[in-house]
């Protein structure tokens, strides 16, 4: 029966961890998989997170079965970060998922099973797995515009304009913050706009959350996802805490829909049933943790406290690579690397020059020229400026 199969086409950031991988290079530098790093290279598990686990390893006296949302605790405390009572708790129906990769996935069935037609707007950069993702669930989608590449900000307008033929029941998916890969967010002002043009064509936003804490702050990254909970009244929501907090093993995430009063019941036993088809119940120990450090004041310090390194880390990666690049080529064109905000940046590179960065220099990123700026130390960012500005010669 498997004769027909067709050979299996790679996804390209896994296809790129496992080139990287094979590569025997001593000096080679991975700035290719969504995944913070230290100075030294290193992924280390959190204090915050050691400090949960050793308390659940302690206290917790069963593992049997939860209900098919998972752990409350974990959905109230999450919602919370997320929505900093935006919206009240009646209005939130959540699961629990493994990893914000099947939030995304689930809440496309949800929206399938609820309106079949609808098309998923998604920007024309973004997440490699977002458009299979959403053909798996049978739904089609058309790109909005997004980045403007010779400024390397928000393309505002044709964002607006393309949004602007958005029909009723279609669902716009935004990246909460820290956009991948291009590491542009809208303004505050920016949020507004997309609100009230939603609002006004009676589209429903989707918004993927998998980076909070790592752009201006906790509540500030929040801040569009919130203006759209107060103004809207439907919205559905997958988040992530791989990255924020570095449990991406763990398999952690929820989806949400947002919904006017009456409905939450059922939306929570529609996503319940949907997960009972999917996986039955989530992964409980990596949600257990962030309840833990969410519920208790010194580990959620903790927490923030590392955070917010890893964020300072990174912000100062991008500063450093924009100052080597402008005196590598002697011109400002990578500005925008400092000015945008997350892991990611997308270098306006053609495949030839990323491929000869790949073969002649060991240097690892996406196809399209994104870069994990997390990837980066002291060492590597001259190493990767010079090699650069050879390939741009
Ligand atoms: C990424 O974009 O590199 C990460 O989100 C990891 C993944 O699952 O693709």
């Amino acid at each position: 029966m498997f004769e027909t199969l067709p050979d299996p086409k790679l996804d390209g950031i896994i296809a790129l961890m496992q080139a990287f991988a094979e590569d025997p290079r001593l000096g080679k530098v991975d700035l290719g998989v969504g995944v913070y790093r230290d100075e030294a290279g290193r992924t280390p598990v959190m204090q915050a997170v050691k400090a949960a686990e050793q308390h659940i390893v302690e206290t917790q006296e069963s593992k049997t079965y939860l209900s098919l949302a998972g752990d409350a605790a974990f959905l109230d405390t999450m919602r919370d970060l997320l929505l900093g009572g935006a919206v009240p708790a009646s209005r939130v129906a959540a699961v629990g998922t493994p990893g914000g990769t099947a939030a995304v996935r689930q809440i496309c069935e949800l929206i399938r099973r609820a309106h079949a037609q609808a098309t998923v707007w998604i920007s024309a950069q973004t997440w490699p797995n977002h458009s299979p993702l959403i053909a798996a669930a049978g739904l089609p989608t058309r790109p909005y515009r997004y980045l403007d590449p010779e400024s390397g900000a928000l393309d505002r307008a044709g964002l607006l304009a393309d949004l602007e033929e958005i029909s009723a029941g279609d669902v716009v998916l935004l990246h909460g913050c820290c956009h991948n890969p291009t590491g542009v967010d809208p303004t505050p002002q920016d949020w507004a706009e997309i609100a009230a043009l939603l609002d006004r064509r009676g589209a429903v936003p989707f918004v993927d959350m998998a980076y909070q804490g790592f752009g201006a702050g906790l509540d500030a990254d929040a801040g569009g996802l919130r203006h759209l909970a107060a103004r809207l009244p439907e919205i559905l929501v997958a988040a992530s805490c791989s990255k924020n907090f570095g449990l991406y093993r763990e398999r952690v995430g929820l989806a949400m829909a947002i919904v006017p009063e009456g409905q939450r019941a059922r939306l929570a036993g529609t996503l319940a049933g949907l997960s009972r088809r999917a996986f039955a119940f989530p992964p409980d120990h990596g949600g257990r943790v962030v309840s833990t450090i969410l519920g208790d004041a010194r580990l959620r310090h903790i927490w923030q406290v590392e955070l917010y390194e890893m964020r300072d880390r990174v912000a100062a990666n991008r500063r450093g690579l924009a100052d080597a690049l402008r005196a590598e080529t002697g011109s400002d064109q990578f500005g925008f690397i400092a000015a945008q905000q997350g892991m990611f940046s997308l270098l306006p590179l053609s495949p030839e020059q990323i491929e000869r960065l790949r073969a002649e220099h060991g240097i690892y990123m996406l196809g399209d020229g994104r870069v994990n700026m997390a990837g980066l130390n002291a060492q590597s960012v001259p190493v990767l400026a010079q090699a650069m500005a050879q390939v741009l010669r």
